[in-house]
């Protein structure tokens, strides 16, 4: 195919705000209680220097609050006649070396329950005989399980505060380092989360977070997923990752009024080519999330959110401590770095080699990156979007992600997005476009729009974005429109898709609510 002559439209890209030029200087970090748990020293945090966790001694707490650690006493594991402490029996195993993936099945299998004898290590095996002797670098990681003194000083890095869970209507943020976060991912790889095995159990709500669907089946995009996520365990073990990463739930607790809303829109930049992670560096970045946040990076998902969970795996750890996303609410991750290249796309995936991450690392020593969870709703009919309490809900997910009440407009960079909810969970990207830049709008941030090689979605939204800004058309005009497109072109419609689209209705609609002798001047609107 020949590449198209226009590869974008609007604002030239270099316009829009980008971290860390954009932002301001971040406050002292600090633990805040029942605002923000902080897992380090942050007296000693410097660049360029491994974090010290923080305290130095493991607190142990077993309760519904906090994510239950493997190296809690309380772990127990059911022998006749005693409990042993699972903790224990997890070293045990895994002080052998264990060079066959059957080494490493019967290693998890031995300190897993009852139902893990189901699980299948299909793809694990042949990840090992296609690709790597996994022993190589298996027991590099062995130090990330390790508490024991004995293997000082890395051993201590999960000495840290009881990790809180992030759950549903909670405002709250969790900072950790990379090399805490490289420890709790190396547990989710052997399985050694508690009450983490199956979804009948307490953790219902949450995602699953040991590795154990990865390893299963005989699809080649597990290898290529395993292949992704062994290079970044050999790089975090090669050399110890300095930075910090936050996590924060946010709940949105008053929606913006959009019916009577005066915000106008803000600049938009379109592009048919490029990504969100590579050209939308120091943005906000959008994940096209599942309310399980990262979806289906461990069982058998490769799309937008998986992959970015892949490239980044640090994203992973979310999952150990993020209940299931309300309507109202998403997940803002700082500071994860890239450490894999890819190329292809959903069946087409192939890992694409290690990835060197030259992004900036900001006054908390966090890598200049904030991606934004928001999961839209998934749609299986076409008309259901356009009803106004489903268009409400869109409204309040984005603005939910966008927004930082605080912070002022022009010290906050652009949302890299694209076509959120419109690929898996079937959603009409002209709808969402639109949608997505309302809500930006209301948050006072400007766009950065991939249509991910769609040159006519580009052209549209571009020319639908001119229109109304040289109308000076307000958010809430827009939302307006967009229950009377409602009202008058979905309710009554009895085909499975409108017999006219949005776009045209809101043409129509606005030029002919415009005197006849001013159809095409803004100013006329004002009388
Ligand atoms: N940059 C820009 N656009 C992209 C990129 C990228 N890197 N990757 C994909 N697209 P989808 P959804 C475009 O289906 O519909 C996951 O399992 C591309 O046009 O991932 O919100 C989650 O866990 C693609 O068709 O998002 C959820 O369960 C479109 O974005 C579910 O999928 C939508 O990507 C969410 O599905």
């Amino acid at each position: 195919d020949a590449k198209p002559d226009v590869t974008w439209l609007g604002t030239p890209i270099s316009e829009l705000g980008r971290m860390p030029d954009c932002g301001q200087q971040l406050p002292r970090l600090k633990n805040v209680s029942g605002q923000h748990t902080v897992l380090i020293r942050t007296d000693l945090l410097q660049n360029g220097k491994v974090p010290v966790p923080y305290p130095a001694k493991f607190t142990d707490t077993w309760d519904d609050v906090h994510v239950k650690m493997p190296w809690s006493g309380m772990n127990l594991f059911p022998v006749i006649n005693e409990n042993k402490s699972r903790w224990e029996l997890i070293k045990e195993t895994l002080s052998k070396k264990i060079t066959s993936a059957q080494d490493l099945k019967n290693t998890i299998l031995k300190y897993s329950a009852g139902h893990a004898k189901k699980w299948d290590f299909t793809a694990l095996h042949s990840y090992c005989t296609k690709v790597n002797n996994v022993h190589l670098f298996m027991y590099l990681f062995y130090f990330f399980i390790y508490l024991d003194p004995a293997i000082l000083p890395v051993s201590i890095v999960c000495t840290c505060l009881p990790i809180p869970l992030l759950k549903g209507g909670m405002n709250h943020s969790i900072t950790m380092s990379q090399e805490q976060v490289a420890s709790l991912l190396a547990n989710a790889f052997f399985c050694s989360f508690p009450r983490r095995n199956s979804r009948k159990t307490e953790y219902l709500n949450y995602p699953d977070i040991n590795f154990f669907r990865l390893f299963e089946g005989a699809s080649p995009k597990k290898i290529e997923k395993l292949k992704t996520l062994m290079c970044y365990f050999k790089s975090v073990t090669e050399q110890r990752p300095t930075g910090l990463v936050t996590f924060t739930r946010k709940s949105l607790d008053r929606p913006p009024n959009w019916k009577s809303s005066q915000s106008q829109l803000t600049k938009l930049h379109i592009t048919c080519e490029g990504t969100i992670e590579d050209d939308g560096y120091g943005m906000l970045q959008v994940d096209f999330a599942n309310q399980f946040v990262g979806g289906g990076v461990i069982g058998s998902g490769l799309v937008q959110e998986e992959i970015r969970f892949l490239i980044n795996p640090e994203l992973i750890v979310s999952r150990l401590f993020t209940e299931a996303l309300g309507h109202k609410e998403c997940l803002i991750i700082t500071g994860t770095q890239q450490y894999s290249s890819y190329t292809g796309y959903a069946q087409s995936y192939k890992w694409g080699g290690s990835h060197q991450d030259s992004t900036p690392r900001d006054g908390w020593q966090r890598k200049c990156t904030e991606i934004v969870a928001i999961d839209a709703l998934q749609f299986r009919s076409f008309l259901e979007q356009f009803h106004p309490a489903r268009i409400n809900r869109e409204l309040n997910k984005a603005y939910c992600g966008f927004a930082r009440p605080g912070e002022r407009s022009q010290n906050l960079s652009a949302v890299a997005t694209g076509n959120w909810g419109c690929g898996v969970f079937g959603g009409d990207t002209r709808l969402k476009a639109l949608l997505q830049m309302l809500a930006a709008a209301e948050a006072g941030r400007d766009v950065a729009y991939f249509t991910f090689g769609d040159s006519q979605l580009m052209t549209d939204v571009h020319n639908m974005h001119a229109f109304l800004t040289a109308r000076n058309i307000s958010v809430g005009e827009v939302y307006d429109l967009l229950g009377q497109y409602y009202s008058s072109v979905c309710k009554s419609c009895l085909s499975r898709r409108p017999d006219v689209s949005l776009y045209s209705f809101i043409y129509q609609q606005v030029s002919s609510s415009l005197a006849p002798d001013a159809s095409d001047s803004g100013a006329a609107r004002q009388h």
